[in-house]
């Protein structure tokens, strides 16, 4: 190549894009599908309790506090200490910038793995006390320490050697009582074990919990420091995807974030419920009161009606502080929007919107899935008609579509919360349906589309992505990676219906977003379509499916959502049509 760069530049390029593979290969990824009743094999057993082990683990603490001690501590700690290396989450924030972060943190995970390893040769008797031994002679762990990690990854292996999945079903398929439990990511609460019962809801008073409210902290500071890197300053107004499965399972750590945002925290009344808000003086947050518009699912409006209050009640008390317009984001919105229209500062506040009562969805997935649409602007605007009622205190639900339309119109940028290793951004349609949807809402109104983040609160160190680089992390360690799609293909129909799925949620991020990048679809189409054995096996597991997949690829091009070589076209539309004459029993 013909322009140099210096030995630095190259150094760094090569360690960002080492930090790059490091990020894919660290992710659990699920390898084929859950099948019902069935235990973990060894590997997958051994990839799920060194996550576990990767956190602070507050098991014994039923209701751990902000400041109380966990109950075993990350081994990755433990043995970073030990080695007498800086903290973990340091080593994993230096890997794209120094190459000696790189090994240590390597070392670490190393040893770590290999002490679970060790452990689970013989786990019933003598291995909990070699794993021990090994990282005390490794990293000088203190047996003390890691004793009570193997405790509780014990507990997680017992558990998840037996389940009643299966009994379960045949319970509910007959009416009868079935176990409650809570719902959460094992990594997050091993609480969940054993599997096969009933997901029972949160207390939603109890919302968010002490430990979700400390959670949210590095998230919303690492969000807000990557849009200030990107623009130079804060967001003075941001829209945010709320779920309720994902505040049941995180116990509120996405409400927690939107109070954080507004510069609040919640206080308990006597009876310990989180209903009024604390409001942390300028100083001690140190920036300024983002303006947070909060689209809510029909779920979490549902399941946490008082906290729809409380967040409401967030905004408005934001809202009547004596601050400064330029440190209170919300004040000078509210303030600027009734003077301009004369309406009441409490309609000027309202920032909590979800569906019409008894109404759930945008319907923006099923209009991409049904390729019922024209522009993508319909898109944006099926959202709005959608999650236009506003919720709160004396507001039940009532229509606001002008309201949320001036809010949104002021929206910088979008954000959700991903709380859960097993379900991505391309697994399910709900993603690109909610916060795809409320992206283009707001490119309706302002012209541009909004920056578009997600934050990944199973990471230890908490770590925000644009919409961008998620795609990119879900299409190589899933849509693309051969170890996800080959675990796919040996469920056989299913697995072909789920690799489909994959593409058509990515498309759906296309169609609302335009976040795709052309190598996406060309890699897809090579990968499923133009590889002869693979299409001849797709098709023969599930030609439904499989033509699906290819219409949605011709589908992407004719809406100039990918702009694929004439040659690559020409091979998709003699495959759509060999797929048709399958389907059609038509004799080839
Ligand atoms: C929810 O938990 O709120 C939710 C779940 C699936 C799709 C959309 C929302
Ligand atoms: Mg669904």
């Amino acid at each position: 190549m013909g322009d140099s760069i210096t030995t630095e530049d190259r150094d760094r390029r090569v360690l960002e894009l080492y930090d790059r593979l490091l990020e894919m290969e660290q992710r659990l990824i699920p390898t084929g599908l859950h099948i019902f009743g069935r235990a973990p094999n060894q590997d997958q057993l051994l990839a799920l309790l060194q996550a576990v082990a990767s956190f602070d683990r507050y098991e014994s603490a039923t209701w751990a506090g902000v400041n109380d001690a966990p109950s075993a501590r990350a081994l990755t700690d433990l043995v970073a200490e030990g080695l007498g290396l800086p903290a973990y989450v340091k080593l994993i924030e230096q890997t794209s910038k120094s190459e000696m972060a790189i090994r240590d943190r390597e070392q670490v995970e190393l040893i770590v793995q290999r002490s679970i390893a060790i452990y689970l040769e013989d786990p019933e008797d003598k291995g909990p006390e070699r794993a021990s031994a090994f990282l005390f002679d490794q990293a000088t762990v203190e047996p003390a320490q890691s004793t009570r990690v193997f405790q509780t990854l014990d507990q997680i292996r017992k558990q998840l050697q037996t389940n009643t999945e299966l009994d379960s079903l045949m319970s509910a398929l007959t009416g009868a009582y079935i176990e409650p439990g809570p719902g959460a990511d094992i990594v997050q609460n091993p609480a969940v074990l054993p599997t096969g019962r009933n997901t029972h809801a949160v207390n939603p008073y109890t919302v968010p919990s002490p430990l979700a409210i400390k959670r949210a902290v590095p998230v919303v500071d690492a969000l807000l420091d990557r849009q200030r890197r990107a623009t130079g300053g804060y967001p003075e107004t941001m829209a945010m995807v709320l779920w309720g499965i994902d505040n049941i399972k995180t116990q509120g750590e996405a409400v927690a974030q939107a109070l954080y945002l507004l510069g609040v925290t919640p206080r308990r009344d006597s009876l310990n419920r989180a209903t009024d808000v604390e409001v942390i003086p300028l100083d001690v947050l140190g920036r300024p009161r983002i303006d947070v518009v909060m689209t809510v699912s029909g779920i979490f409006r549902d399941l946490f009606g008082s906290t729809m209050t409380l967040l409401d009640r967030a905004v408005h008390v934001v809202a009547a502080l004596d601050e400064p317009a330029d440190l209170n984001f919300v004040r000078r919105h509210v303030i600027h929007q009734t003077e301009e229209t004369g309406m009441s500062i409490h309609d000027s506040a309202l920032r909590v919107f979800s569906n019409a009562a008894g109404n759930y969805g945008t319907n923006v997935n099923f209009m991409v899935l049904d390729s019922q649409w024209d522009a993508g602007r319909e898109l944006g605007d099926l959202f709005v008609k959608r999650k236009c009622f506003a919720y709160g205190r004396g507001q039940d639900g009532a229509a606001a579509q002008d309201l949320l339309e001036r809010a949104l119109a002021r929206v910088e940028m979008t954000y959700q919360n991903i709380d859960s290793t097993e379900v991505g951004i391309t697994d399910i349609d709900h993603y690109f349906e909610y916060l795809g949807g409320v992206s283009r809402a707001v490119e309706n109104k302002t012209g541009t589309r909004p920056a578009v983040y997600l934050s990944d609160s199973t990471a230890p160190a908490a770590k925000v992505r644009s919409l961008e680089e998620t795609l990119m992390l879900e299409t190589r360690t899933k849509t693309l990676n051969p170890k996800w799609y080959q675990a796919m293909l040996t469920h056989g129909f299913s697995g072909v219906a789920e690799i489909e799925h994959h593409v058509t949620n990515t498309f759906g991020w296309s169609a609302t977003t335009g976040a795709v990048d052309k190598w996406v679809y060309d890699e897809v189409a090579a990968t499923f379509v133009l590889d002869e054995q693979m299409l001849d096996r797709l098709k023969e597991l599930n030609p439904h499916a499989a033509r699906s997949m290819v219409a949605r690829l011709l589908e992407a091009s004719g809406r100039q959502l990918w702009a694929a070589d004439e040659s690559m076209l020409e091979r998709l539309r003699q495959a759509f049509e060999s797929l048709e004459d399958t389907l059609e029993g038509v004799a080839v």
